[in-house]
């Protein structure tokens, strides 16, 4: 039977992947806690590890997981930056989960927006306490603006659909465009200056590490509203922070946090908040904060967990051959596994 501890268990993990998991065969010692430094030792024993975006699986991690025999490093998640896939290569094997629900994700940042811009979360507390004065809500329409999507993948396009539908104006910026979705791609330069709403699909990598920063935002038209849901570190926050008190920035919805790992997806109300920073951008009335949630749908989870356990099956009874590997030899870390026929080492 082969034996996987999973990291950082939630309660809306369980059901999904006890139902694959028993299907096929698999034991999960489910752990809550995060895998770092500290919690590695709980992997001892077990053929793989399952973790998720806020585990932290950095080199150290990675050679204590060796030791333990730990054959498979799973991520139940499409992004991968917390995984140091190079110190891995040659160790682990590292597989994730590519596309699970993109609709989730998209879906989750046109909700933000469209909470931002016409204000509903304040109108939702408004009348929870029979105030039905409208004073402060003016909102704006979304048709006719212009939306710069940055990153144009599987998100980023199903982003750029539900704007057509809205009626805007669609710019974008991707190092790899792609031909054939009628997109009119900008330079990023460009695409600061022109966009009314700036919506972030990209991966976080040394090179997109705060792509919004002060430059940036000193580019930016005056009453931007910008959208993360990839990922925190995307924002430089005392840059967003700043560009909100000089009223250049409209609005912020963030779905993610530069530092969100020790307090996102956990109940913090009642204790005293340590990062002044979130702090300080929650307390805006122009900024929505939601605790990385975008790929929380019924649909998502249940994709998830069918593809991890497939996932490992397919490392354990395939020959060590799984089409979502992480590869790192040849450095073209997700794309070589569309003509790879084996494993990566
Ligand atoms: P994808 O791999 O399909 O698309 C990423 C796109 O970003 C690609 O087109 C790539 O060429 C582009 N890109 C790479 N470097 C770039 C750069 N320097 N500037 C602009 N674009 C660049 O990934 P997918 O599935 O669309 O996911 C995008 C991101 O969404 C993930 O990396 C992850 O961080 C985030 N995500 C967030 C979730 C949440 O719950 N908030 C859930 C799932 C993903």
């Amino acid at each position: 039977m082969i034996k996987v501890a999973f990291y950082d268990t939630k309660p809306y993990d369980k059901p999904s992947f006890e139902h694959y998991g028993v299907m096929h065969g698999l034991q999960f010692r489910f752990l809550e806690a995060k895998l770092n430094e500290d919690t590695v030792a709980l992997a001892e024993g077990c053929d793989a590890v399952c973790v998720f975006v806020n585990d932290s699986v950095t080199e150290t991690v990675i050679d204590r997981l060796y030791e333990y025999g730990v054959k498979l490093i799973a991520l139940r998640s499409a992004g991968y930056n917390n995984v140091d896939v190079r110190a891995a290569f040659g160790k682990i094997h590292v597989v994730h989960v590519p596309a699970y629900s993109p609709y989730a994700v998209a879906e989750h940042a046109m909700a933000l927006l469209l909470t931002s811009v016409r204000r509903i979360h304040k109108a939702y507390n408004r009348t929870r306490d029979f105030n039905f004065s409208l004073s402060g809500l003016t909102g704006f329409d979304l048709h006719g603006k212009t939306v710069g999507v940055i990153g144009t993948g599987k998100i980023g396009r199903i982003f750029i659909d539900i704007c057509r539908g809205f009626g805007m104006k669609v710019i974008a910026y991707d190092p790899y465009p792609v031909l054939d979705g009628g997109i009119q791609y900008v330079a990023l330069d460009d695409l600061f200056a022109q966009s009314d709403v700036i919506s972030l699909h990209c991966p976080l990598t040394d090179s997109t590490s705060h792509t919004i920063n002060a430059d940036a935002i000193a580019k930016m038209r005056k009453g931007v509203v910008i959208v993360n849901t990839s990922r925190g570190a995307l924002i430089d926050a005392e840059a967003l922070l700043s560009g909100i008190k000089a009223r250049k920035i409209g609005a912020a919805c963030l779905d993610v946090y530069e530092e969100e790992a020790d307090i996102f997806f956990e109940d913090r109300s009642g204790h005293i908040m340590n990062d002044d920073l979130l702090a300080r951008l929650i307390s805006m009335p122009n900024v929505i904060v939601t605790s990385h949630q975008a790929f929380l749908t019924e649909e998502a989870l249940s994709n998830i967990a069918e593809t991890t356990v497939n996932n490992i099956l397919s490392y354990f009874d395939n020959g060590g051959i799984c089409e979502n590997e992480l590869c790192y030899r040849c450095g073209n870390i997700e794309h070589c596994k569309k003509t790879r026929k084996q494993k990566c080492f």
